[in-house]
């Protein structure tokens, strides 16, 4: 049986990650948006890409959330995108209305889904959608730590020369400029980092990651960056549909995990069908703590300010 997979949000990172999961052959599309033709095109161009990539999935677009029933995976990426001179928190009613209104009509049609978030501000457009869909913790996730590690990965191969592929990386925190990439456990072909590049070059690299977003909204000027997010979803969702039990950072439910409860927030878990199968408990210095818990800090007080808006005004 293949897996169905439904991405909520026909832009730049829903079709891109249409596109990888299609070439991935991780299962069958359905690409939903509100806008009438955009997603029924994209899904109609890409199935006609399957002759010549050679992939045998079903991939259709809609405006109906009838066709997106009994999913194994609902990815939102619905959202407005930040802007040049924005913060990820500056799109929290837009983005909240708009995850109140696609996991509310989703989750109910596809009671057994593992739902992934991706739209901003992340941590707490997660924490909404577990409270509207109602689901277990374990299967209600975000994607922020895969691409954030990405770009510091990436970020660490440009300075070494090396091969992308041998560069390991872990990372906590919420998907903010607070978020703490961890020196301390990132390796280069199994050796410590530290071996490779001095600790105040390291420090300045680690600064662009945490910026790492905002220097493609700079960038890009109308829209904020699409292959990297789209690619660490599809990792993600390759996770889920293949069982793979990837040891991954994502925003979690955290029940006392790290001294924090009642949030979300990005920590290393091993993720595999049905989603969380177990969170990582690092055991942090006393630097990393203190990094961790002012990203604990700005991702609780988002929540908060969730929790004190009006969606219906
Ligand atoms: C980024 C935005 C999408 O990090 O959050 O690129």
């Amino acid at each position: 049986m293949r897996a169905k997979i439904t991405i909520i949000g026909a832009g730049f990172v829903g079709s891109t990650a249409a596109h990888w999961i299609a070439s991935k052959e991780l299962g069958d599309v359905v690409l939903l948006d509100i806008a009438e033709g955009i997603p029924q095109g994209k899904g109609l161009d890409l199935a006609e890409s399957a002759p010549i990539e050679g992939f045998d999935l079903k991939i259709i677009g809609t405006n109906d959330y009838a066709d997106t029933a009994n999913s194994d995976v609902i990815v939102v990426t619905s959202g407005a995108p930040r802007k040049p001179g924005m913060t990820r928190e500056d799109l929290i009613k837009i983005n909240a209305k708009i995850t109140r209104d696609c996991i509310s009509k989703a989750a109910p049609l596809s009671p057994k889904a593992v739902i992934i978030m991706v739209n901003n501000p992340l941590d707490t457009m997660v924490y909404l959608a577990r409270q509207v869909s109602g689901f277990p913790k374990e299967r209600v996730i975000g994607q922020a730590g895969v691409l954030d590690a990405a770009r510091y990965r990436t970020f660490i191969a440009m300075e070494t020369g090396v091969s992308v592929e041998d560069i390991q990386a872990m990372l906590m925190g919420g998907h903010g400029d607070e978020m703490v990439p961890l020196p301390r456990f990132t390796t280069i072909g199994g050796i410590p980092v530290t071996d490779f590049i001095p600790a105040a070059r390291l420090d300045e690299i680690v600064e662009r990651a945490r910026k790492g977003g905002g220097e493609i909204v700079n960038l890009l000027k109308t829209g904020s960056a699409y292959y990297a997010p789209a690619a660490a979803t599809v990792q993600m969702v390759e996770a889920v549909v293949r069982d793979k039990n990837r040891v991954l950072p994502a925003a979690c439910y955290l029940t006392g995990e790290y001294g924090l409860n009642d949030m979300y927030f990005g920590v290393p878990c091993v993720l595999g069908a049905g989603g969380v199968k177990k969170i990582i408990q690092l055991n942090l210095n006393n630097d990393e703590k203190a990094l961790v818990a002012a990203s604990a800090a700005a991702v609780k007080s988002s929540i908060e300010a969730l929790k004190g808006m009006d969606l219906d005004a």
